[in-house]
């Protein structure tokens, strides 16, 4: 079947989810934490997913917006920085303000081009969504934002993947499914969806029930899967 529709994660795979540790970082005063911008990063990001998981396992899910909180403070205590608050209200700012990936508006402005249906699929919340959408400016090539929050769960549970086809009445062997995380990529190979993984660090493959049909360094190369 031919692809009609282009889904994207959206945190690590639009939107660049290392720069509100670097932006911060790079502020006066912040010297703490330009030690320690990149481990700090990291903590919060695998935090973050980890309580999205364990939320969807157990049945207790609450908006990304409080899991993204909570893997924050694991990670501003773990570096030795939990006792600024300040900083903590920045990094939380900066998220909503995330920018785009340089390659993403071309990308996505070639898709639209050629026809292609697009839209982010994302355990963000809608207005953490909309915030990124807005200050990285790539809305305009967007046909929806499709947030977990309508079905109450984090991926990779199947009725998240639903929500495209719901969206766009297209069957999944018509969806190219975009993510950086490999775990999403493999949930949506197995649900059904052609899918790639975007492997920006070059790390190994995910050992999970399904593989990525592609894998590569970064999105440009996108609309040449689809034409
Ligand atoms: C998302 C996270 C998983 O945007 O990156 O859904």
């Amino acid at each position: 079947m031919a692809i009609t529709t282009c889904v994207f994660d959206a945190y690590g795979t639009l939107f660049d989810v290392g720069a509100a540790a670097r932006e911060a970082a790079a502020e006066p005063g912040r010297e703490a934490l330009l030690e320690c911008a990149q481990e700090l990063a990291e903590h919060w990001r695998l935090k973050q997913l980890q309580y999205s998981w364990l939320r969807a396992i157990t049945g207790e899910y609450t908006e990304f917006w409080n899991v993204t909180k909570d893997g924050l403070d694991w990670a501003l205590e773990k570096t030795g920085l939990d006792g600024d608050p300040e900083l903590r209200e920045r990094l939380l700012a900066l998220y909503w303000e995330l920018s785009a990936y340089k390659e993403v508006h071309f990308m996505l402005a070639r898709l639209k081009a050629a026809g292609m249906n697009t839209a982010i699929l994302s355990n963000g919340s809608p207005d953490m969504l909309a915030g990124a959408v807005d200050s990285s400016g790539v809305g305009a090539n967007l046909d929806a934002v499709l947030s977990v929050q309508d079905v109450g769960i984090f991926k990779p549970a199947r009725s998240v993947y639903d929500m495209v086809g719901d969206r766009f009445g297209c069957t999944p062997d018509e969806v190219l499914f975009v993510s950086s995380n490999g775990w999403d990529a493999a949930g949506a190979a197995g649900y059904g969806f052609r899918t790639v993984w975007v492997n920006r660090a070059g790390d190994p493959i995910d050992r999970l029930p399904a593989q990525p049909h592609t894998i590569l360094s970064d999105l440009t190369t996108i609309p040449d899967l689809i034409t």
